[in-house]
């Protein structure tokens, strides 16, 4: 099982970005949790980020035929088509993350592109939201294996 966790605009700031509102994590640290529980499902994963649109929609695309995609598209969140577009094209299963409780902050943030082309969404658990995705799509490909 292959999974792309991609994260979009900023998040290569965690840290020392807004840490009360984001945490105190790295992107690197949260990425190393990530890696950390894919290897204990067995799950192949590659992380990536970009602070730009097209580049993500060009990643998106070349995970054509995985098994997921964990996604925090960040402020394009609020503002892409093409990123939703693009998960579309290459029907890969996304689960959409976000660190803050977005529906908690400004009315801009209530709204997502992503969201009508996701299996689901994780909002407002921290780094916590990146594993339980890893662990949701686990456990869906283990559903569809027994089906
Ligand atoms: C975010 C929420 C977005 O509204 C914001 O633009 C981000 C981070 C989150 O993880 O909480 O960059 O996606």
């Amino acid at each position: 099982m292959r999974v792309l966790v991609l994260n979009g605009p900023n998040l290569n700031l965690l840290g020392t970005r807004e840490p009360e509102m984001y945490g105190r994590e790295t992107l690197a640290d949260i990425e190393g949790r990530i890696r950390a529980r894919a290897a204990t499902l067995g799950i192949e994963v590659e992380c990536a980020q970009s602070n730009h649109e097209g580049e993500m929609v060009d990643i998106i695309q070349a995970h054509r035929g995985w098994d997921g995609l964990i996604l925090n598209a960040g402020a394009y969140t609020h503002t892409s088509v093409a990123i939703p577009d693009a998960i579309t094209s290459v029907e890969i299963t996304t689960v959409e993350v976000h660190l803050s409780n977005v529906f908690k902050r400004e009315a801009f943030r209530h709204h997502s592109y992503i969201s009508p082309v996701a299996w689901g969404a994780i909002v407002g658990f921290g780094s916590h939201g990146y594993l339980a995705a890893l662990d949701l799509l686990h456990a869906r490909a283990a559903e569809a294996a027994t089906q």
